[in-house]
């Protein structure tokens, strides 16, 4: 099949739409061959679940990849049945040798067989609280039983600090080490979150895994990927205005993509910063009406914050004097609390180099607004 828009916004297409990340996927499938675990860190939209995908493309032969996004789990029961189901016949090759797995393994919750119009069917288990601890043991045996290599990527990994109750874990990391031959990711965009997970002592996972911080993609070789695209379509294709694109976005990748995408979309090549200019404006403009009913709904001392960051674009003090007064706040504390407010909600986060609005494309709204 051929894409027409080569720069994706979503999803993996294979490597001719990947653009480098070579040493880490190198470090990926090194790791896998030599039966370690990783743990993936990266702001939201660096590309973390393309990475995984990259990766898994080139999975030698005898590995299994097997990817699972546990962001809209909330509890252990729906981790239980999206692990179970995930696994479950991704190791066999035959219908019949899933389907007499499943009778022998998973005594706790019974899943129901779901037809797939073409070859496996996929096995659905609605489990409850009291059989969710079971049938995570139960998914391990069977994985135990298979005696084969495999990947196991769970995205949005955080989301597990969220369930209610404890020792969730404690379950997973018990079980994950009497697991070999099988190797797990665990990627997750909250970096405080992840490193308390994986670096603090006193938690299961503690020093188990290699960490693998995600950066953005180097400009060059960025410029070199999309450059391609343009040569081949014989388009213009100016550097110098690849690089705006990539520094407005400090080489975020989704963005860069998505303007590229805009661009490639408008089918003039990329020869001038007006270009850029009406790309991220039909971006922004696409949002307008999320970013106001947002807006609307802050109290008015997160909407101050929000603007003023947006106005600074990075906030190293947010607790200086000068910035509290700037940005309309009477007293550091009322401030302090506004800040506390959004990072709670992922509207603004910590960077190198300060403090910004999460959604960069919210950013240039706030200031525009
Ligand atoms: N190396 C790459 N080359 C080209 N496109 C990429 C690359 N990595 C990711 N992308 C694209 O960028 C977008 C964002 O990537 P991805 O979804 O992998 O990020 P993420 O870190 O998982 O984000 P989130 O935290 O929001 O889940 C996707 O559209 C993906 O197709
Ligand atoms: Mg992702």
């Amino acid at each position: 099949m051929k894409l027409r828009n080569p720069f994706l916004t979503r999803g993996y297409a294979g490597s001719d739409y990947f653009c480098d990340r070579e040493s880490e996927t190198r470090k990926l499938l090194d790791a896998f061959d030599n039966d370690r675990d990783i743990t993936l860190i990266a702001p939201r939209r660096y590309g973390k679940t393309g990475l995984i995908h990259h990766a898994f493309s080139r999975l030698p032969s005898e590995f299994t990849g097997i990817y699972l996004d546990i962001y809209s789990t909330h509890s252990l029961a729906d981790f239980s049945s999206l692990f179970a189901s995930s696994v479950i016949g991704a190791l066999d090759s035959r219908i019949d040798s899933a389907v007499s797995a499943v009778g022998r393994f998973f005594k706790a919750c019974r899943p129901t067989v779901v037809p797939q119009e073409d070859g496996m069917p996929k096995f659905s288990f609605d489990v409850v609280p009291s059989n969710a601890e079971a049938t995570i043991k139960e998914a391990f045996e069977y994985l135990k039983s298979k005696d084969k290599r495999a990947v196991i990527a769970i995205d949005e990994f955080q989301q597990i600090a969220e369930y209610p109750g404890k020792g969730v874990e404690a379950l997973l990391r018990g079980q994950i080490q009497l697991l070999p031959g099988v190797s797990f990711v665990f990627a997750g965009s909250h970096k405080h979150m992840m490193e308390e997970m994986f670096v603090s002592p006193n938690r299961p996972f503690y020093q188990s895994t290699q960490i693998l911080s995600l950066h953005t993609i180097p400009c060059d070789s960025y410029a070199a990927f999309a450059r391609r695209f343009f040569d081949r379509a014989g388009l213009p294709f100016d550097s110098a205005v690849f690089e705006e694109v990539y520094r407005r976005f400090e080489g975020i990748t989704w963005y860069v993509q998505a303007v590229m995408n805009r661009i490639w979309g408008a089918g003039d090549g990329l020869s001038n910063v007006a270009q850029v200019d009406a790309a991220v404006k039909s971006l922004v403009e696409d949002q307008s009406d999320v970013y106001h009913d947002l807006m609307r709904s802050q109290s008015e001392g997160s909407r101050k914050m929000l603007r003023a960051i947006a106005r600074a674009g990075a906030v190293r003090q947010p607790s200086a004097g000068k910035f509290v007064a700037s940005a309309g706040f009477k007293a550091a504390s009322s401030a302090a609390f506004a800040l506390k407010d959004l990072r709670g909600r992922d509207l603004v986060y910590e960077t190198d180099s300060g403090w910004v609005v999460y959604d960069r494309l919210f950013g240039v709204w706030l200031r525009e607004n």
